[in-house]
């Protein structure tokens, strides 16, 4: 028998040595109590949290959560199925409804999740004789989405203008085309210049599919997005979403204005073929988007969180993601994977608790710890957190 998992053995190696210098294996981390959207217990410490992509502080938020309690009451804790067969809840419409007026679209759909919905949306869409193109550093949903269909695949340079103009030429004129596009990439914290992207691709008659899962709540003057900051919205034919971040629960959306877009409730086989959100969260989830309509002192305190530590670890001598802060979140790069873990490793033991991440999910092979700020973390805890990573990093040897 071939062991099936003997293709892992180079991960098992990898983890085995990195734990053997004695770190604690960073994706094993347990929080014992979450006390609010930027505090939790983790091995018995009070620990800022600075790595859960809750960029909104929705989670504690009072009023989403009796939202959540009063569905869970009203309708039970869950669906038991597919919208298709089982029915569409209250609760679900009323979500659609927050997002068709967040957005100021014709039409929402709500997914299970965020993973399914670019999955769903890219593999029904594009077909056999369509063509993907997508940049190369797409979130592994994109990817998922595109190894699910039948189209062909193009990737172009990250971020490149130049890159997706030369590969849309080359297609044939007449295929069907859809450009996947994200409006901030989550590992470097960077937004996408989709002003001019989205003019090139209209001019080579493509489609354009924006994932905002890291800009959706916070950038933009309504919080719509990156295509919103660049006034280029109303160009995007699709807009890919998440609650699982500035709305602070889970779920998954897609909003249009395409006429056609309802006929995707029948086709698409990850909104078919999977049960749909619980009542209590579909209830969390509209109360959210309803209240993040008015967040805009969030967003301006959420910018001068992101700017002060950008300058403040810039200052440090860290080397960073992005020159300048461009979203909520602020990649700092590590020299190797040891030291990374060493530093988070060491960030914990400070309170403070960060992403680590490395390939593949990272761009060019490198190790990162991601921040991602909170509009809930007070000018204080930003102090706070300058102190910490100065002294884990001069502890580990990353600064001098
Ligand atoms: C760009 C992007 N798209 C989609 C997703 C998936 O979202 P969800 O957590 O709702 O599955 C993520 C999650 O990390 C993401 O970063």
């Amino acid at each position: 028998m071939t062991d099936l998992f003997s293709k892992f053995d180079p991960l098992i190696q990898q983890r085995e040595d990195l734990l053997a210098t004695g770190v604690t294996d960073p994706f094993s981390l347990v929080m014992e109590r979450v006390v609010s959207p930027t505090v939790a217990i983790c091995n018995g410490r009070e620990t800022i949290l600075l790595g859960t992509y809750n960029y909104m502080g929705m989670t504690f938020d009072e009023d989403v959560i009796a939202a959540g309690k009063d569905a869970l009451e009203k309708f039970g804790s869950g669906t038991t199925g597919s919208r298709v067969l089982n029915g569409t809840y209250q609760g679900h419409k009323e979500c659609e409804d927050a997002l068709k007026e967040f957005y100021a679209m014709d039409h929402a759909m709500v997914f299970s999740t965020g993973y399914q919905a670019n999955l769903g949306i890219i593999s029904t869409i594009a077909g056999k004789g369509d063509y993907v193109i997508l940049d190369i550093d797409s979130h592994a949903s994109i990817y998922d989405g595109c190894a699910m269909g039948n189209a062909e695949i193009v990737a172009f340079r990250h971020n490149d203008v130049e890159a997706l103009e030369k590969r849309l030429k080359r297609l044939p004129p007449e295929a069907g085309k859809l450009v996947v596009l994200e409006g901030v990439y989550s590992m470097l914290g960077d937004i996408a210049p989709l002003k001019d992207m989205i003019r090139v691709s209209k001019e080579a008659g493509a489609m354009v599919l924006v994932d905002e899962a890291h800009s959706m709540g916070f950038i933009g003057e309504n919080g719509r997005g990156v295509a919103e900051a660049q006034g280029v919205l109303d160009d995007v034919d699709f807009v890919i979403g998440t609650f699982s971040k500035s709305v602070g629960t889970v779920g998954g959306f897609c909003v249009s204005n395409h006429p056609k877009f309802e006929i995707l409730r029948l086709v698409c086989r990850p909104y078919v073929f999977t049960a749909s959100l619980p009542p209590s969260v579909v209830a969390t989830a509209a109360t959210s988007i309803r209240k993040l309509m008015h967040g805009s002192n969030k967003r301006a305190h959420l910018w001068e969180n992101s700017k002060t530590l950008h300058k403040g670890l810039r200052d440090l001598g860290f080397t960073l993601g992005t020159e300048e802060p461009q979203s909520a979140i602020i990649a700092v790069i590590m020299p190797d994977l040891e030291k990374g873990a060493m530093m988070w490793e060491a960030l914990l033991e400070e309170g403070l608790y960060v992403n680590l991440a490395r390939p593949p999910a990272t761009p060019a092979g490198m190790t990162l710890l991601r921040c991602s700020l909170c509009a809930e973390h007070s000018i204080e805890q930003v102090g706070e957190i300058l102190g910490r990573f100065e002294r884990a990093g001069k502890r580990v040897g990353i600064i001098g």
